[in-house]
């Protein structure tokens, strides 16, 4: 699959709307070759699913610099990205989600990869879900290597069965009598770090469970105001509300990968988190089935809110590398080994299940239906389905109303105005 290097520099010549800093005869020399990746994968999961993409640019004799900017959503990540291209230092590349790519390519300041797409085919190969998100304006702006979904929930086997509970929730009256469960058997029965993004995450789960896919898409993406503002948004955050007192104390600032340890370790029975956290299992050597389960949320089995990690390339001095990396994101191979890691699944269509576990087998399985089904939505949490000032906005109001700051009331009819103030 792979391509020589000269054609990708070539190709990448081609790419840049920008001066070509130096001629194509000095393509620098492996030793040389460098890439700076900005990125907010510091659990550990994450971290080891970088490595295979590191390991692959290693082996190609480029060198790898890491530029990780800890907090889950990135928010920590995109000031940090903004500061370094303000001030001409951009890294080679850098995570990104969905509604920021397309205000940063709007601001004309990511490199234009549509020769290396075009040469890779990359319009077959993406789903277009993806896509939208991935071009502007007919120009492809962002590497996709992941599809990740926020509707999951994740349990300790052990915990469930020492509480009484033999099979997973399949609606949200029986979640709610679990958890209770759990506590009663003495294990904190939700797991949560009280951070918004981590609240919103449940949310968007809880909206579609209340209100299925029609629903998810007219509130959270079309931003209807009479989707926000209506009973089955009163009813979601009352739900939510309802979780609070599942959540131990200390949870105010604790990370997601640290609430994923609770489940891992025996301490909390579930987790209502994207499948990140299923990168974490991983990581601890558990096993799908025999320590723990991957469920759906409640009530949403049959349809997925997606978000798909993709990298954005900046205006660096060595290209060659760039356009290394940028086809090393794209290989079907390396999708397999990041992915399977990661506990995602590959943002290119075909890449074989075989050797992923079966909540990452599912998480493909799922994605495919959803597709066919029409089912599969932005995740309004990671930043797919509505733009910055929005999302923030909501997640400010999520929280409060998590802790009971606002009635579940306030909260609908503030959604609303806040999607108002800003369209
Ligand atoms: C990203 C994931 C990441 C998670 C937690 C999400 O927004 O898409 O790749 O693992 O945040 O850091």
């Amino acid at each position: 699959m792979k391509r020589p290097i000269r054609a990708f520099f070539i190709a990448f010549f081609n790419a840049s709307a920008l001066a070509l800093v130096q001629p194509l005869a000095v393509v620098p020399d492996a030793a040389a070759a460098e890439v700076q990746v900005l990125h907010w994968w510091t659990a550990g999961g994450e971290a080891s699913a970088l490595k295979e993409l590191e390991r692959t640019l290693r082996a190609q004799g480029v060198q790898w610099r890491d530029v990780p900017i800890a907090g889950g959503g990135g928010a920590q990540a995109m000031t940090t990205l903004r500061a370094r291209v303000l001030s001409a230092d951009p890294p080679t590349a850098a995570q990104m989600l969905g509604f920021d790519i397309r205000d940063w390519a709007a601001q004309g300041a990511l490199q234009d990869l549509t020769p290396l797409a075009r040469s890779g085919g990359w319009a077959q190969r993406v789903p277009k879900a993806l896509q939208a998100f991935d071009t502007d304006r007919g120009r492809w702006v962002a590497a996709p290597i992941d599809v990740h979904s926020s509707n999951w929930v994740w349990a300790n086997k052990a915990v469930l069965e020492r509480a009484g509970v033999h099979r997973a929730p399949g609606d949200w009256g029986a979640f709610i009598s679990d958890l209770d469960k759990v506590r009663k058997a003495g294990f904190v029965p939700l797991a949560a770090g009280g951070q918004p993004w981590q609240i919103a995450t449940m949310f968007d789960g809880i909206v579609l469970s209340v209100g299925g896919p029609a629903f998810y898409r007219r509130a959270l993406i079309e931003l209807q105001p009479a989707a926000l503002d209506s009973a089955a948004m009163r009813t979601s955050f009352t739900r939510l509300r309802a979780l609070r007192s599942y959540v131990d104390g200390e949870y105010a600032n604790r990370d997601w990968n640290v609430a994923t340890g609770m489940v891992i370790d025996g301490r909390a029975g579930f987790q209502m988190m994207g499948d990140w956290a299923l990168g974490e299992f991983n990581h601890a050597g558990r096993v799908p089935g025999k320590d723990y389960l991957c469920l759906r949320t409640p009530g949403t089995q049959g349809s997925v809110t997606f978000n798909s990690d993709a990298f954005v390339f900046f205006d660096v001095k060595d290209r060659a590398a760039q356009a290394r990396m940028v086809d090393d994101v794209m290989s079907p191979e390396v999708q397999a080994r990041f992915n399977r890691v990661k506990g995602s699944a590959p943002a290119l269509l075909g890449v074989s299940p075989a050797g992923f576990n079966a909540c990452g087998a599912k998480a493909i399985a799922d994605l495919a239906e959803a597709d066919r089904a029409g089912t599969l939505m932005g995740s309004m949490s990671q930043g797919y389905a509505v733009p910055p000032a929005i999302q923030h906005a909501f997640y400010d109001i999520i929280a409060r109303a998590f802790d009971g700051e606002i009635t579940p009331a306030q909260a609908a009819a503030q959604l609303a105005a806040a999607a108002r103030a800003r369209y």
